[in-house]
């Protein structure tokens, strides 16, 4: 399929393609929250009524023990090969809410510095239904233009923010259904709009929650104060204590399983275009930090962090109350690297806590999902058919870069499929994913839906070989 056609068929349906994402960003599908249960079950819904319109065959709510997983395929020659998309229909909470410009759930399209054709603000623009329904898109247009070249399996999941629990099983269960050449997956970035890029790994995660335990009871702060163990004193000191003064992480044994690459694959992902000033620019802050030695991007790439998500005890209402709290908690995630594996990194975490904690408190740690980190070969057909597309419709080579996120499933794929996983996103880290104003560029969005097709081509003309 050529540029111009795909084109002329995207200009030919350009407000229809905005407004279906638009109504599908309408529908609250916060999958941590048990309020939006139904919001995500109808979003399902409205996928699955989207594919068969686009022309899908076999389409489903496939039942999980948790949110369904919206399947449906096209399967036009047993002998060609098979793309199989992933992609996910759940959102983020939007808290805090009072931080929106707009209410998260009533998209608007508003221009930005960085996005002078305008983006669409709403929670789940970026990550992921404007860059999961580019596929959808993609998909009707081959369809009704006749251009598909080889079969292609939609599995859109409803659980990926909050870790993916029950897709591991679904997936082994469907191994035979799942049968593929490779897994296409638009839920990560680009550096830039004029800078294409393709992330060639993604980082694991250990994900925990700290609970301290001092007295039976909040107590007056200054009869008891000084007399026994403050938890939040103490649960701050163990924190501050898992770095050192070159926020090296501390915990024996963290590093043990970290790969070292090489200076000529950090001299390639140093390589790729980064304007530092811009960057803490857009941040507000006058400095980057983290670890010594290491670049931002070998920092968000290529390396291992331990940091608190949340942290609550004690009195935190108006004014103030002296009271020693009983108890404090904390939510600390690592994002891991090869090889580190997340079983044992939540395991080490917890014998460092329970061992370094002072006499006089219990601390409790309770692991939340994990995921392992992967990495992506820039020689497969996949990635190759991913980088000619790009540089199709960019006129730019995408360069290679490494995704601080993590897409827990994509190890999975991998282990219990044999498929590897091409990222393909278009969002930009900018783009306020998981943030208040989350937004995805309009250029984004088409750029998207006009480069899809051509992997599809390459795939299928670099599969033949
Ligand atoms: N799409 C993101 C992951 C991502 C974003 C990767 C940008 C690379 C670049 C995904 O939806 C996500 O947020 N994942 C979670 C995983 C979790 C909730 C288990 C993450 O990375 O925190
Ligand atoms: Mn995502
Ligand atoms: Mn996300």
């Amino acid at each position: 399929m050529e540029k111009t056609a795909i084109n002329n068929y995207i200009n030919a349906h350009k407000d229809r393609f905005l407004n279906e994402l638009l109504s599908l960003l309408k529908i609250p599908s916060i999958s941590a929250d048990s309020n939006y249960k139904n919001d995500v079950v109808n979003t399902a819904e409205a996928i699955k009524q989207r594919l068969i319109e686009a022309g899908a065959d076999k389409v489903e709510l496939s039942e999980t023990d948790g949110f369904p997983v919206v399947y449906g395929e096209k399967i036009i020659d047993p002998k060609k090969p098979t793309v199989v998309v992933y992609g996910h229909y759940d959102v983020q909470p939007a808290d805090p809410l009072n931080l929106w410009d707009s209410p998260p759930f009533e998209p608007i399209i508003k221009k930005t510095p960085i996005h002078p054709d305008g983006a669409i603000f709403a929670r789940g623009a970026c990550d992921d239904k404007g860059q999961m329904y580019m596929h959808i898109k993609a998909f009707e247009l081959m369809m009704k233009t006749n251009t598909l070249p080889c079969n292609v399996k939609f599995m859109i999941e409803g659980e990926e923010e909050v870790g993916s629990p029950n897709l591991g099983p679904w997936i082994i269960k469907n191994k035979e259904r799942l049968k593929g050449d490779v897994i296409l997956i638009s839920d990560t970035s680009i550096i830039a709009n004029d800078v294409p890029s393709i992330d060639t790994g993604l980082r694991g995660l250990a994900y925990m929650e700290v609970e301290v335990t001092g007295p039976n009871r909040d107590l007056h702060s200054g009869v008891y104060g000084g007399g026994v163990a403050n938890p939040i004193n103490v649960l701050c000191k163990i924190i501050a204590s898992c770095h050192d003064e070159n926020n090296h992480i501390t915990i024996p044994g963290f590093y043990d399983k970290v790969l070292t690459e090489t200076d000529e694959y950090k001299n390639e992902l140093n390589s790729a275009p980064f304007d530092i000033e811009e960057y803490k620019k857009d941040l507000n802050i006058d400095d980057v930090y983290g670890e010594k030695g290491y670049t931002t991007f070998e920092r968000t790439g290529i390396r291992p962090t331990l940091d608190v998500n949340g942290i609550w005890g004690g009195y935190i209402g108006e004014g103030a109350k002296t009271v020693l709290p009983s108890k404090a908690f904390a939510k600390i995630s690592m994002r891991l690297v090869p090889n580190q594996d997340s079983n044992e990194i939540s395991k080490i975490f917890q014998t460092h806590f329970e061992s370094v904690a002072p006499k006089g408190v219990r601390v409790e740690v309770k692991p939340h999902h994990g995921g392992e980190p992967v990495v992506i070969s820039t020689n497969s057909a996949g990635y190759q058919a991913a980088s000619l597309a790009m540089t199709e419709t960019f006129n730019k080579k995408p360069v290679v870069t490494r995704g601080g996120g993590s897409i827990p499933i994509v190890a999975l794929f991998k282990k219990e499929l044999g498929l590897d996983s091409i990222l393909f996103g278009f969002g930009l880290d900018s783009d306020a994913l998981h943030s208040p104003n989350e937004h995805y560029g309009l250029f984004n969005y088409y750029k998207g839906i006009e480069t899809i097709p051509l992997f599809y081509k390459h795939f299928t003309e670099l599969s033949k070989s």
